[in-house]
């Protein structure tokens, strides 16, 4: 309520009347002065007397707000107490009786809310509906939509994932629950391309391998033990900066007829999109042994065992390193990161080389090498004298085949050195382990290599046991500074194969 000022009327008159009624009691019949807005007070000053009520309300006329003032006479004024009068109708939307003089002269405020409808402030019955009834129907009608795009979004999702892994014409070589992977793969190297399982194929197995724990650290990620139908299988996982890697190693894994038996035994690829990062998966073959390295760290072998690792992996490498001609031949690989740490010891104590992800390809029909090979890649410690000062002749694949037996004949050093013979064996030790430092550089290798053209020692002691005798001999013909000068891998696994003839050993 906002009061407005009071018209003029003697402050006495005003006083008295007010007074009258308030002392004397209800039954006092006195007169009041009220602001008047009808056409009839106009001759009185817009003012009106009466015996009953000053009334003030608000109405709308033609939507504007006007104030009514008026003199409600005693005998209008019933009930007693709550008079029909002073109480809303319709049009009238707030009314206001007083009992003193020019009481209503106060201006009514409509409250806003009844401003709405705009014909007068109140509500129709339509409108409330529609106000209720309006919000609901349209969030029933989003919620509608959200159901029917989920449901669309996950049959298109469930037919890409059907369209990803079931293709109908291949459920011969689906996995099915019954099969191990060496089924799988033995299926496959015998009837089909013998470069390993169908792609979608080896995203079913590596999505449904659970990884146990971590078995090793190498430059390019982690390699992860895990579970796939109750075997164990290797998992080496690459960060996402390494996808290149991941893909050339892959590749290479899949040449066709590469699957030899001392040569890691690759299984799926996998790269997974896990929504914030990419996981790239290279699945293989696990050998609870370890690599070389790691089991001639642990133990030393017998004759019979140097002779088995050693010729184990002169047979990958002469595979690796091998064309075969024809529609289902292979390449010739090779593989330039060749280490201790890089071959596998599998169950029956022979070698399995991996880490094939630096190896290149040669194409003998264009005489050319299937990527562009840069001049030092590899383990320092591992590398040809050729590599390490550069006068690699790089457009001649053979060279990259000398590098990795100059490597083979320092592998075959460190398991020498472990090989149990009259007693005596030494302790592991990394090749040039007194010559330079735990991560040498470059130079620090050539000095060594090229400038001094130091090798591991063969001791004289060896020369009293045929086996070292002869392993002597082959490590000294696969460090010649010249590398056309050295042993092939095939002729290594021809004088291995000898020996262990000679030994009687049965590998
Ligand atoms: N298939 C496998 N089965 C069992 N152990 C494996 C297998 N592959 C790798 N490992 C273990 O994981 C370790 C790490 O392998 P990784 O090839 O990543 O690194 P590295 O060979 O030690 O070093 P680099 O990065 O120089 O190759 C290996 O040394 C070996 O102990
Ligand atoms: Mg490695």
């Amino acid at each position: 309520l906002v009061k407005s000022p009071l018209p003029h009327r003697p402050p006495t008159q005003h006083t008295l009347t007010f007074a009258a009624v308030f002392i004397c009691g209800l039954k006092v019949t006195t007169s009041l002065w009220c602001n008047c807005t009808t056409a009839q007070c106009e001759k009185t000053g817009s003012q009106c007397e009466t015996d009953g009520a000053c009334m003030a309300s608000t109405s709308f006329i033609d939507g504007q707000e006007q104030h009514i003032r008026i003199c409600i006479t005693r005998d209008k004024l019933v009930p007693p107490g709550q008079p029909f009068y002073c109480l809303g109708a319709e049009g009238l939307l707030n009314i206001h009786c007083c009992y003193t003089d020019f009481c209503n002269s106060i201006d009514l405020k409509v409250p806003s809310g009844e401003m709405c409808g705009g014909n007068g402030g109140t509500w129709g019955l339509v409108e409330l509906v529609a106000v209720i009834a309006g919000p609901l129907f349209l969030l029933c009608l989003l919620l509608l939509v959200g159901v029917f795009l989920y449901q669309y979004h996950q049959r298109a999702y469930n037919h890409r994932q059907r369209l990803e892994v079931e293709d109908p014409s291949c459920d011969h070589l689906y996995p099915a629950k019954d099969r191990t992977l060496q089924d799988l793969i033995y299926d496959l190297s015998t009837s089909g391309s013998g470069s390993g399982l169908p792609l979608f194929v080896q995203r079913t197995v590596a999505r449904t391998i659970v990884l146990q724990e971590i078995i090793g650290k190498g430059r390019f990620g982690e390699v992860w033990r895990g579970r796939w139908r109750g075997g164990d299988v290797a998992v080496k996982i690459f960060s996402s900066r390494e996808e290149r890697s991941w893909f050339r190693e892959a590749e290479i894994y899949q040449t066709i007829m590469l699957r030899h038996e001392n040569i890691l035994g690759f299984i799926a690829a996998d790269n997974k999109d896990n929504g914030t990062w990419t996981q790239l998966w290279l699945v293989s073959d696990y050998h609870e042994h370890g690599s070389l390295f790691d089991y001639l760290n642990r133990y030393s072998v017998t004759t019979e065992g140097m002779i088995k690792l050693a010729l184990s992996a002169a047979s990958g490498l002469a595979h690796l390193h091998m064309e075969i001609l024809g529609t289902q031949g292979k390449p010739g690989i090779a593989h330039r990161d060749l280490k201790s740490k890089n071959i596998l010891v599998k169950k029956n104590c022979t070698c399995a080389i991996a880490d094939l992800g630096l190896a290149v390809r040669h194409d003998s029909a264009t005489d050319t090498i299937d990527i562009a090979p840069n001049q030092r890649v590899g383990t320092k410690r591992y590398m040809a004298p050729e590599v390490l000062d550069e006068t690699i002749n790089m457009r001649h694949f053979d060279s990259f085949k000398c590098a990795d037996i100059y490597a083979l004949g320092l592998v075959y050093w460190e398991i020498a050195r472990r090989c149990n013979s009259g007693g005596i064996h030494e302790e592991y030790q990394l090749p040039f382990y007194e010559l330079v430092p735990s991560d040498p550089s470059i130079e620090e290798m050539r000095k060594v290599v090229c400038d001094q053209k130091l090798r591991p020692n063969i001791p004289n002691w060896w020369q009293s046991y045929e086996a070292l005798r002869v392993m002597g001999k082959i490590m000294r013909e696969c460090w010649y500074a010249n590398g056309a000068a050295r042993l092939t891998a095939l002729r290594i696994k021809k004088t291995l194969s000898l020996l262990s003839i000679q030994e009687d050993i049965k590998v």
